[in-house]
Order: C-alpha cells, then sequence, then structure tokens
C-alpha cells in the first residue's frame, strides 16, 4: 500500500458517520427528507403509495382495517395476481429486456437470460401443467430446489393459478422436507434431480425421496427439474407420481393461464422458519400487502430501476430471495440476476467477475459473505472493474463496523451507499435501514425505522429505554408486508409475536406491540442498532437456527443422554453451534460418537447447523432450580471470563468443561 492509502485506511477506520454520495443522490428513487414526515402524518394511507405501485384487477376499499388485532387487513377487498404484477403488465414496454439473469456452475456455457417473454410463457406452461396435475387454488404446492430457473419460474406460476407455494431451502435435510409437507399439508412437490457445488454433482433427487418417504399424506405429483447432464452419473427411477419437469412443460407448451383474481389477503406463500421450540413456524404471507411491501422497499431501499441489472446472492429458499431476488424486483419490471454457485468457485473473485460482466448495479449480500470477502484480500475485487456499481447492501445479522468499512471501500469505492437492513421472515421487507439517498450512514446501526414504520427499543417492562442503552426491539404499528399468522396456529401467532408487549384482551390497536425478539439500542439521531436475538435461536451465516432443533436431533443419537446447544462466535459466520453433550451410562466419550452427533444433526436439519465443536461433559452447568445455563455455556464457548457461578448447583462442572473447549 501506499502512503496515501494508508493514510485513507486509517481515516476510513476512525469516520462514524458518512453522508450519501452526491452522485447516488442526484438520481435515488427517494431523495426528499420530508418522506418521514409525510408517511407519519398520513398513516396508514401512505402505504397507498407502495399499492399505486402495483396493478389491481379490483381497487381497495380500505387501507388497513384494524378492527380486530393482531389480525390485520391491508388493502381490503382489492384484487389482484402476483404473476401478472411480475410479468404480464411489463411485456409491452420491456417484454425483451432481461428479466433473470441466470449465472449456473459450472462456469461458461451454461448461463441463460429470460427475458420477461421468456418467462412469462414458461410461466404459463408451467402453470397449465400445475391445473392439469390436479392443482387447485389455495392448495400448498412445496419446491425443494436450490438456485436453478425452475425455481421462480415454479412459484410465479402457482401464484399465477392462486395456489401458495412453500419453499424449503435445498440445503435443509430430507427430515426438514417431510416435517414442512406435513405441517402445510402440502400435496405437491417440485424438486429436482441433483445440481453443482463447486464444479461437482450433487444427488438431490435421493434426499427429497427420503423427505417424501415421510411425508404422512398421499402425494399426487412430484414434477422433477432435470438440472443435472444425462444423471451425471446418478441413478435415478422415477415412481408412478414423479415425472420430469421439461415433459410436464412440453405437454403444455404455448399454452396460457389466465391469471386467478386473488383478494389482497390471500395467501401468496408459506414459508417455514425456525423458533423456540423444536417446530418451525409456518409465516403467511399475502398476496397484495406482502407484494406492495416487497416493491415498494425495493425501489426506495435499493433504488431498484426498471433499467438496472441489480444482484441480491441470497438463496431464494430464504426470504431474501423471495422478498429480492423474485418478487420486488421484478414486480419493478427490472433485471434480476440469479447465481448457482458459491463466491469462491471457481476463484474467490467469482462474485466480482460476475458483476464486471454482467455490469450490475446493485449488490445485496450478507456480513458473513463481507467477512469471507475481507479474509480473502482486496486484491480478488480490485481485479476487476466494478464501477457499475451503484448501492450495496446487506441483511441478515449484525455487520462489525470494519467489515462495513471495507465493503464501502474496495466494493463500492467510496462512492455506493450501504444499506444495512433489519427485517425477518416474518415482516416480509426490510423495517430498519437508512434511506440511501437520504440518511447519514453509520457503520455497525442499521438506522432509524423506515418511513410509516415506528419502532422502540424498551425494557422489560416495554418502557421506551434511554439513547444508549440495550433493550427490546418491539414494533409499534402494523405495516402492509407482515406476517398474518402462523399457518393454522392463531394461538401459537399471539403467543409468539404479541403476547409479551401487547394487552391482549384489548381490540384496541394502540395496545398491540409485535416483538420481533432482538435485542438493540437507539442513539440519540434514532439509529438503531440491532444486538441479535434474544431467544434460543442461532445466527449462523446469516441463517436462523432454532437450538432447541439441534438439541432434540442430538439427543435423537444413540448413547446421548442430554445436549445443550449455544452460539459461541465465530470469525466469518458471526455465530456457531456449540453442543455440549452428556453420553448415557455405558457409552464412552469417543470421536466416534462425534461424528455420530454431527451427521445426526445435518440429517435433521442440513449441513448448516453442523456443530463447530462438540463438547461430551458430566454434567450440565445448572441453576439450584434446574436450569441449563446457557449464557455461563456461551461465554465458555467464547472463551471469556466467567462472572460469579456460585449460585450454581454444581460449581465444579465449569472448569472442567473449560478444559475441554477448544482442546480437541
Ligand atoms: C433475524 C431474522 C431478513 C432476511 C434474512 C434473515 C437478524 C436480520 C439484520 C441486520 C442485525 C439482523 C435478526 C432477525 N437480522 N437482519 N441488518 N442487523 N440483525 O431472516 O431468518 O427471519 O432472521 O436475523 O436477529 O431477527 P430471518
Amino acid at each position: 500500500m501506499s502512503d496515501d492509502d494508508v493514510q485513507l485506511e486509517a481515516r476510513l477506520e476512525e469516520q462514524e458517520v458518512f453522508e450519501p454520495p452526491a452522485s447516488f443522490v442526484e438520481q435515488a428513487n427517494v431523495s426528499d427528507p420530508g418522506i418521514y414526515e409525510e408517511f407519519e402524518e398520513n398513516w396508514p394511507e401512505c402505504w397507498e403509495q407502495a399499492a399505486e405501485l402495483l396493478d389491481w384487477e379490483a381497487d381497495y376499499d380500505q387501507v388497513l382495517d384494524d378492527s380486530n388485532p393482531p389480525f390485520y387487513e391491508w388493502f381490503t377487498d382489492g384484487s389482484l395476481n402476483a404473476s401478472a404484477n411480475c410479468l404480464d403488465r411489463h411485456l409491452d414496454e420491456r417484454g425483451d429486456e432481461a428479466a433473470i439473469e441466470w449465472v449456473g456452475e459450472p462456469v461458461e456455457e451454461d448461463n441463460i437470460t429470460y427475458t420477461y417473454e421468456d418467462l412469462h410463457r414458461e410461466v404459463n406452461e408451467f402453470a397449465a401443467a400445475l391445473r392439469a396435475e390436479g392443482v387447485s387454488e389455495n392448495d400448498v404446492v412445496t419446491m425443494y430446489m436450490p438456485m436453478i430457473p425452475q425455481l421462480p419460474i415454479a412459484m410465479l406460476a402457482c401464484a399465477r393459478i392462486g395456489a401458495p407455494h412453500s419453499v424449503v431451502f435445498a440445503g435443509f435435510s430430507a427430515d426438514a422436507l417431510a416435517t414442512r409437507m406435513n405441517a402445510a399439508d402440502s400435496e405437491y412437490l417440485v424438486t429436482c434431480d441433483g445440481y453443482y457445488r463447486r464444479g461437482d454433482p450433487l444427488d438431490h433427487l435421493s434426499k427429497a425421496n427420503e423427505g417424501l418417504a415421510g411425508v404422512d399424506h398421499d402425494v399426487e405429483t412430484v414434477a422433477v427439474a432435470e438440472r443435472l447432464r444425462d444423471g451425471d452419473g446418478f441413478d435415478h427411477d422415477y415412481a408412478d407420481n414423479q415425472v420430469a419437469f421439461d415433459d410436464l412443460v412440453a405437454d403444455h407448451e404455448g399454452e396460457t393461464v389466465d391469471p386467478v383474481s386473488r383478494d389482497a389477503e390471500d395467501m401468496l406463500f408459506l414459508m417455514y422458519t425456525s423458533g423456540t421450540t423444536g417446530e418451525p413456524k409456518g409465516v403467511k404471507h399475502t398476496t397484495g400487502g406482502y407484494l406492495s411491501y416487497a416493491a415498494w422497499t425495493s425501489q426506495a431501499v435499493l433504488d431498484v430501476k426498471p433499467e438496472d441489472t441489480y444482484f441480491c446472492s441470497a438463496d431464494i429458499g430464504w426470504i431474501t430471495g423471495h422478498s429480492y431476488i423474485v418478487y420486488g424486483p421484478l414486480a419493478l419490471g427490472t433485471t434480476t440476476m440469479m447465481y448457482e454457485g458459491t463466491p469462491d468457485y471457481p476463484d474467490k473473485d467469482r462474485l466480482w467477475e460476475i458483476i464486471e460482466e454482467y455490469e450490475a448495479t446493485q449488490l445485496y449480500t450478507a456480513p458473513t459473505a463481507i467477512r469471507a470477502f475481507m479474509k480473502w484480500g482486496e486484491e480478488y475485487p480490485d481485479s476487476h472493474d466494478l464501477s457499475s456499481l451503484r448501492l450495496l447492501g446487506t441483511v441478515g445479522e449484525p455487520i462489525n463496523p470494519r467489515a462495513w468499512k471495507w465493503y464501502y471501500k474496495h466494493i463500492g469505492d467510496e462512492s455506493c451507499p450501504v444499506v444495512d437492513t433489519w427485517w425477518q421472515t416474518e415482516t416480509g421487507g426490510m423495517m430498519l435501514t437508512t434511506l440511501p439517498g437520504v440518511g447519514d450512514m453509520k457503520p455497525g446501526s442499521a438506522g432509524p425505522p423506515l418511513p410509516g414504520i415506528s419502532a422502540d427499543i424498551v425494557d422489560v417492562s416495554g418502557s421506551p429505554v434511554e439513547a444508549g442503552q440495550a433493550g427490546y426491539l418491539v414494533v409499534n404499528k402494523p405495516w402492509p408486508g407482515m406476517l398474518r399468522t402462523l399457518y393454522n396456529n392463531d394461538e401459537r401467532f399471539i403467543d409468539e409475536y404479541w403476547r409479551e408487549y401487547s394487552d391482549i384482551d384489548s381490540d384496541d390497536p394502540a395496545d398491540w406491540v409485535y416483538f420481533p425478539e432482538d435485542g438493540a439500542k437507539i442513539d440519540q439521531d434514532g439509529y438503531i442498532t440491532v444486538l441479535g436475538r434474544v431467544d434460543d435461536v442461532l445466527n449462523v451465516s446469516g441463517h436462523r437456527l432454532g437450538t432447541m432443533e439441534i438439541e432434540s436431533a442430538i439427543v435423537g443419537v444413540e448413547g446421548v443422554a442430554e445436549a445443550a446447544v449455544v452460539g459461541g462466535k465465530h470469525e466469518i459466520k458471526g455465530e456457531a453451534v456449540y453442543a455440549y453433550v452428556i453420553t448415557e451410562d455405558g457409552y464412552e466419550e469417543t470421536d466416534e460418537l462425534r461424528g455420530e452427533i454431527i451427521e445426526g444433526v445435518e440429517d435433521a436439519i442440513g449441513p448448516i447447523a453442523r456443530p463447530e465443536q462438540v463438547i461430551f461433559t458430566p454434567e450440565l452447568p445448572k441453576t439450584r432450580s434446574g436450569k441449563i445455563m446457557r449464557r455461563l455455556l456461551e461465554d465458555i464457548a467464547n472463551g471469556e471470563e466467567l462472572g460469579d457461578t456460585s449460585t450454581l448447583r454444581n460449581p465444579d462442572v465449569v472448569s472442567d468443561i473449560q478444559s475441554k473447549v477448544g482442546s480437541d
């Protein structure tokens, strides 16, 4: 580095506030700071601005019906179709423009451009096929697929015929697929034969089949997208209810399906996510509110314009991909990128190569990825022309200021705003972030609530805490993208998100407060720094994992008597899984058993939940009342000084466990 570089680096390291770059502000979709006041004064009608981004078949009567909190309804009696909004209405002006740029792996010859015409055609054909297979309005169709084009095609085909989809992340296990299909009573599955990871073919259908064996009802049809070349060495026999995706589509070549008119409150999709208990929660999102909110936030925060080539590196199997690869960007008629591979194959400059080649205008990624890029070194981005980029975003977990500044400098060349967006599967879209053309940025802090969003940091009793103090994040008013309930479980919906801070006997919406289960603090300018989950949920590489789910997988392994799972700090992943395990009498604490435990977790959940360390211990530290002291286990995992352990029932166990962590 030259002296100039060193000086620049030092200045950046110290700087705590960054103004939006003037070149960005000039062209930003939103650049008037008055928007906050305008939304506040005009709430909830302000949300008409979001609804106006869509085409409605029937106008709505009321923006918000809050007569029965927390079962809020948005844009009541309006009707629309999500696939028509993402496809048909763009055909006249943008039919020949790219809707999806799909970048496949292995590299080069595999890339596909889907124009809006192409995507419209493929979605219609698959919608016709689904209908012919018996899928009716409101039937839940499950998708268990990696980042291949048939995934968004199937999602939009479902939306077209009014069948809600439930996408299960391809990295999840067979068991996870079965649990979700059972919970949603889903009789249809779209999956694939396999896919490629770092150049190697992976067998996916065998995993899907294993999952199907655990489904407790009849499955009508399994559509299998054939991503592998000639099966690539895997021997897949299709069962009677299984049929190749391409064969289904070929039978309906050229057919069109009229988009079904859906009520604004009709379910667009379900997404299962982890909570405190072992059972995943089926988050229900709607057609009108969700789509309006995904489109509005894409426009206001990601600054998406039709002529952009927008790149979000998330997986469509998570909510980020639903809202900000598929629905938001396509509703706005832009070009959205879809990358099948990993950022380090064939080399660690893969993303930068793609951005250069496609002249991508935005990059939306996760802090865990940024920390990996940082570790790999700036020579990788430096060897590419990234000047097409106009805006950078992050999501999924807190970003440390060093990683933020690295991203700002080495990827954004100090000329792109960085939006640190806090939100959740349940919120449908972004909630806390700066508006890139309006607000100053503070590395490490997401920023204020978006216009129209009302959030606070409160103490246990619900009173706002002072600036600088840590407390709990709450949301005081409903918003269009919010979940409507947990599928088939209104009671759990109230218990999980509302009971804590609401007067649940009241029907006054002012008494209802949404609790996202995150800790946070707020500064004197109203900027919110999210500190992390306050429930038993871990955030590993931006993925949400329930400690209970992992514990029950471990306890299911032969030879395990008891287990406690906590999150320990991890340089790249943010958090990593630490499993403390007590063996059953007669079982040895062997590496073999360790291996079986790891395998047990991978089988029950998936490789993302793989424990970083399995620590055998004769006892778990417990309070006198018998509760496991998780905080202590976390401190041990992090190698931190331990506070007072004298209140433990079994204080002696602590030094024993400490000596084992990291020693394997
Ligand atoms: C949890 C939600 C939103 C899509 C990806 C994750 C954490 C999310 C941030 C951020 C700090 C964040 C929270 C939240 N989180 N974004 N910008 N700063 N924490 O969705 O799987 O539903 O997880 O992710 O803890 O509650 P999810």
